[in-house]
């Protein structure tokens, strides 16, 4: 377990937002909505973005420039938000980490399992926080399933179907896996969340509508199989008219002793009563419970969902399933971790991350051991 530098100070944490696009501006929102966080800053590579993102929400008094990191310093803030393109994740946290700065970044952790893992290890050679924000596990109804799913013994399938036709426009409908790289992280982590195990291997099948207003395949068939023997299926399509799922997509979780469903909009319901027990609930919904758990985790050094070690394999799933498409054939877990761990020491030029990926002997046992512990502060 390893240690991040916490906040002492008594005063709101002051944060700047880095990326000032459709979901920046949510952050910004976000941000401004929570009393224990104050918004002093806005970067975006255009800097007229971040002014006219801040006009649109109604915020003035916010300081803006077109790089986070050395935005923050100027400012002396305590932390930073990454709400940029994945493509732009690694360098703005990489720089950000050694600059002393603890980051609350957007899913996913960084365009690459490599990419992810260098800034898993620089989390750790910094001592600095990294926190994905994986913002659909914090949802009163997961947690509730979550609650329900301990009533019904041991957990033999996960079934996960997810149908909606959303029109974007824009990049995700001219990108090579729309619905596994955009969207499928999200149920994956669930899935992680709920069962409390990891994936050990996957088999998947992707393709396209013909009707499709998606360039690549907008639905797949995914089969993971997990460390203690349950299986994990989502099907799903965004090219899918009618009759729809909610955004969540619809649950079935069949235990040796019940079955519990979700719809992913209300309250889940279980063969099984549950007694009198309640569930426990997220505190805040959607990313105002991932900035919540944040200002926690620097306020009391207690580790919150999504640190980078125990979200990287979440985004491993996603890689994993679209190399077992394109292949045909059954990935294991370990075989993409393996390769992802010789990626990033290749291409590592961080020194401290490097050293530090290179002392790892198992990627498994790094990410589950690598997480951090509740203590110190500076
Ligand atoms: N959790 C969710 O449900 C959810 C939903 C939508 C998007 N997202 C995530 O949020 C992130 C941003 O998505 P978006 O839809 O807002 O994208 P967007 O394209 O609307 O905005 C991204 C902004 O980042 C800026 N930018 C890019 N590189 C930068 C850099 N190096 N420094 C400063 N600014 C930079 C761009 O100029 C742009 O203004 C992505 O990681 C995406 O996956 C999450």
């Amino acid at each position: 377990m390893t240690a991040f530098r916490t906040v002492s100070h008594h005063g709101s944490l002051t944060v700047v937002i880095v990326g000032a696009g459709a979901m920046g501006r949510e952050w910004m929102r976000t941000a401004h909505e929570n009393p224990d966080v104050e918004l002093v800053g806005v970067a975006d590579l255009s800097e007229d973005a971040a002014r006219s993102s801040l006009a649109e929400v109604g915020l003035a008094g916010v300081a803006t420039g077109t790089d986070g990191v050395d935005l923050a310093l100027a400012l002396g803030a305590d932390a930073l938000i990454d709400v940029t393109i994945p493509a732009a994740h690694h360098a703005v946290t990489m720089k950000a980490l050694n600059a002393g700065l603890p980051v609350l970044g957007e899913k996913p952790a960084a365009a690459t399992v490599a990419e992810a893992l260098s800034l898993a290890a620089a989390a750790e050679a910094t001592g600095e926080l990294f926190v994905v924000s994986q913002s659909r596990r914090y949802n009163a109804g997961l947690f509730s399933l979550r609650h329900l799913v301990g009533s019904i013994g041991r957990v033999g399938l996960v079934d996960v179907g997810f149908y909606r036709d959303p029109r974007f426009g824009g990049f995700r409908e001219e990108m090579a896996h729309p619905l596994l790289l955009d969207m499928a992280i999200h149920p994956f982590d669930g899935a992680r969340f709920l069962l409390g195990v990891e994936p050990v291997s996957v088999t998947c099948d992707e393709f396209n509508p013909v009707w499709s207003p998606f360039a690549g395949d907008a639905a797949a068939a995914v089969d993971f199989r997990m460390s203690d023997g349950s299986r994990f299926l989502y099907n799903a399509s965004w090219a899918s008219p009618g009759l729809q799922t909610s955004w969540n997509g619809e649950w079935r979780v069949s235990g040796e002793a019940g079955t519990v469903l979700w719809n992913g909009d209300d309250e889940p319901v279980s063969s099984v009563t549950s007694g009198s027990s309640v569930a426990p609930v997220p505190p805040g919904d959607s990313i105002a419970g991932s900035l919540a758990d944040f200002v926690l985790a620097l306020r009391t050094g207690t580790a919150p969902f999504g640190e980078v070690h125990e979200n990287i394999m979440s985004l491993v799933m996603v890689e994993a399933a679209v190399i077992a498409s394109e292949r045909g054939a059954q990935v294991e877990i370990d075989e993409i971790l393996t390769a992802a761990h010789r990626e990033a020491i290749a291409a590592e030029k961080d020194a401290g991350a490097a050293a530090v990926l290179r002392s790892w002997t198992s990627v498994r046992d790094a990410l589950s051991a690598g997480g951090p512990a509740p203590l110190t502060s500076t």
